[in-house]
Parts: C-alpha cells; structure tokens; sequence
C-alpha cells in the first residue's frame, strides 16, 4: 500500500482552487438513477467515492461518459438491479441506493453501506422514514431488502434525529410518490438543498430544502437536464486551516462563502484575518501562531463534524488550551492517538477532545484511518519538525481531489512512497 511522506515545517502560501463537493455529488449521482432522461453534471470531484459509485451505476447498466469534471449520465436501459457488495461496502452512498431503487425497481437487495469506520451509523431512520411511505423493508443476514407494492405514497414523517443521509433518502423517494410528503425536523445541510434543487431541475416539486420542514408534491416523471455540483465547503475548510497552522496565507478560489459561516468564524476566532469575495475567500496568519478555540460540532448550521479532525490539529498546534465536543459521531477521534505519537499534548473525556497547544509536532509514521482523520495528519505532517510517513493512502483518496499536488503548489514538501 502506498503511503505518504511529508517533509517539514513548510509555512503554506498561495492559491488553490477549490473541487466540486463530494457530500453534494454522492447523493446526486444515485437520484440520476431517477429519471430515464439526459442528465449532464458539471463540476464533479475525481475521488475515489465518486469513482466507486460511477463503477456501481455502471453495473446496474446505466450509461456515462466522462469528459475531465462533465459526466454525462443516461440510465433509460437498466438492465440489473442487484449491486456487488463489494462495492456497497466501499462507500457511505451507497445507501442512498435504498431511496431510488424502491421508486424506480420496486425492490431492493444491499448489503450494509460502508465508508468512514467513525460510529455505529444505524440506518433506522432511512428504514422508518422508506416504511412510512410504504415500502416493506426487512433487515436480515447483514442485508437490506425491501419492496414496494403499488407505489410510495406521500405522507408526514417527523425525523426522531436530525440526519442528512436520511433527509436526502426519504427526498429521493418522495419525488415520484403519490401525493404530498412532509419531513419534518429535516437536515438544512447545503448538500440536501443541492440535491433539492438538482431534482426540481429535472421537474420535481420540493419546497423549503435548508429548512426544518420539507414539502415534497410528488410528480409522475422527471426529465433531463444539466446541474454544476457546487464547491467543496469540507475541502475549502481543510485549506484554510491547513495555511492558518502554518501561519500562512491561503487564497481558495472557486469556493461558495456562505456556506462556510461557522468555519470562518472560529478562524477568525483564533487570530486570522479572514476577507471573501463573490466566489473565493482568503485566510492570512500574519505569521502568528493561531490561538486555540472551543468547539462544539452540531448540525448545519452548527460547526461541521467533517471538521472537527483539522479544528483538532489547530487546537494541538496553538497557544492556550481548547477543548471540541463531539456530538454528530460516537468514533470520530480516530486521529487522536495518531497525533499523540507526533507529540501532540491531547485527550479525550467522553466526547470532548481537549488540546494544550505546542509549538513543533514531531516526525513520526502514524496511520490514516478515515477521510477527514487523514486530512488532520497531512496537515500536521506539513508543519511537523521533519519527516512524517502517513501510512493508507486510500481514504484520503475518497474525499480530496488532488490533495497532495494542492498542497505541493502551496509550498508542502510532499509525496507518494511505496
Ligand atoms: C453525512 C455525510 C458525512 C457527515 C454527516 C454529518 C455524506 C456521504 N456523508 O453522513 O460526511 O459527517 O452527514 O454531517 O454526505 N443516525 C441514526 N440513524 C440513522 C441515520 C443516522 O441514528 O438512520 C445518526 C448517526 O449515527 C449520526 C447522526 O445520526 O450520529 C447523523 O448522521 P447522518 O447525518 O445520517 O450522517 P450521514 O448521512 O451518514
């Protein structure tokens, strides 16, 4: 397995343009599956989940040609309806499989999703959610199956927790459905009203995506279209904190800034000097070492749990002492004892990670394992005293398009190793 050397400290400055958002592209890609019509994404991200979905819409026969970011995407002649596990369980998607399968096929049979290992990630909520609008979904021998009789039918469901993966599921399914469905206590991420609004284009009639209640009138068929996958708002947050530890200054173009108001406000919190435009933002550290920040991750609006790894590297590595609540996953701190072996001053009560900042990580070989857990270790391997191994190339590969050459062009002395 390949790894990752990094060479430290490098003080991270330039510009970086900024990738199509994988949350957006994921769930947007299965609700292609939703209509028989043309449909033409711009802006895709060249990672490893987009890639593991492609091969798994392929299977089922749907047809894709790739021009660089354009994915030109027609599944009028499916022609299987089954998925190899071996690509369920690679990727998190995958369970927005369940949404679209039951409105187009009926029936489905998945084995248990997989991606990032960082808590128990039930699916009670898509279960409860499908059921409600009819589908008969039973649970067995490590596989989803389901079917739908007649068709789904509109109704209210009030989400018992707030989860994006099963707002987008239970939106996905309601779109073709008979009649009216309401989701009460609905996820606002950016990424459900992307998925909203990509679907409208097509012809369907979703109100209020971004708020608490959903108002999904189902409609009898959707067409075609065109949608730009917008900007990754965890990527632009991975650079800006990757320049503020370095003490740097970042310039991330092609972004969307607000998105981005709980990220930038504990930036700012912690000394940088922040300026946005219509479609980039820019972080500068002065050269100053950022002050440490309390962190409490919540849903959106609430500060992003897929940034609470790199708001963790900030806290390790800055003056005074910050302390990051957990809330969103019971696991996430897969990065912690990683770090400790770079120096790091760092530990976990309950679900709070609390961090006495340093002022030099340590070079050490530690070993990435989850997405934005690895992300946390590249950054700190860009400021740590020397030579930083990162074993399992692989997540970083799920999430980041061309994370290591972004970083190379910022000034990281970085590179891929066998
Ligand atoms: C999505 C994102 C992930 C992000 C997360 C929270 C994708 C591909 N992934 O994950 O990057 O970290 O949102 O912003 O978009 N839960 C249940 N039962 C369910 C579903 C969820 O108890 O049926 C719980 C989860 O265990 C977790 C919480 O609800 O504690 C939130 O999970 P959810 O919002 O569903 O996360 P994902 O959609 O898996």
């Amino acid at each position: 397995m390949n790894k990752i050397m990094i060479n430290g400290p490098t003080m991270l400055n330039g510009d970086v343009k900024i990738s199509g958002s994988k949350n957006a592209s994921l769930p947007i890609l299965f609700a292609t599956l939703l209509t028989k019509e043309k449909i033409i994404l711009n802006n895709v991200p060249n990672i490893k989940d987009v890639e593991i979905t492609i091969k798994l819409l392929k299977h089922l026969g749907v047809k894709i040609k790739i021009y660089k970011s354009t994915y030109i995407i027609q599944s009028n002649k499916v022609s299987k309806y089954s998925i190899p596990n071996n690509l369920v369980i690679s990727t998190r998607a995958s369970i927005w499989a369940l949404g679209t399968f039951l409105t187009r096929f009926k029936k489905i049979k998945l084995a248990f999703p997989g991606g990032c290992n960082i808590g128990l990630r039930p699916i009670d909520i898509h279960i409860e959610g499908l059921s409600k609008l009819g589908a008969i979904i039973k649970v067995k021998d490590d596989f989803i199956q389901g079917y739908v009789k007649k068709k789904l039918k509109g109704v209210c469901i009030i989400m018992k927790k707030i989860s994006v993966g099963a707002t987008i599921n239970i939106m996905n399914a309601a779109t073709l459905a008979e009649g009216t469905t309401i989701i009460k206590n609905a996820a606002k991420e950016p990424e459900i009203i992307d998925t909203a609004n990509f679907l409208n284009m097509l012809g369907a009639n979703i109100e209020g995506a971004g708020n608490y209640k959903i108002t999904i009138k189902g409609v009898k068929n959707l067409k075609g279209g065109s949608y730009n996958i917008p900007p990754d708002r965890i990527e632009t947050g991975t650079f800006l904190v990757a320049a503020a530890i370095s003490k740097g200054k970042i310039k991330c173009h092609n972004t969307k800034t607000d998105v981005l108001d709980s990220i930038l406000s504990k930036l700012e919190e912690s000394g940088a000097k922040i300026k946005i435009g219509i479609n980039w933002v820019s972080l500068d550290m002065k050269c100053q070492r950022p002050k440490s920040v309390n962190i409490i991750t919540a849903p959106y609006p609430g500060f992003p749990t897929d940034m609470q790894a790199q708001f963790t590297i900030l806290n390790i590595t800055s003056q005074g002492k910050g302390t990051i609540k957990e809330t969103i996953f019971e696991n996430r701190f897969m990065h912690i004892p990683e770090i400790i072996k770079m120096g790091a001053k760092v530990k976990i009560k309950k679900n709070n990670i609390i961090c006495d900042g340093i002022s030099n990580l340590l070079p050490s070989e530690v070993i990435a394992k989850d997405l934005r857990s690895s992300a946390s270790l590249i950054l700190a391997g860009c400021i740590a005293q020397g030579k930083t191994i990162i074993n399992n190339i692989y997540h970083i590969q799920r999430g980041y398009e061309n994370i290591l050459y972004k970083l190379k062009i910022l000034g990281a002395n970085i590179k891929i190793i066998k």
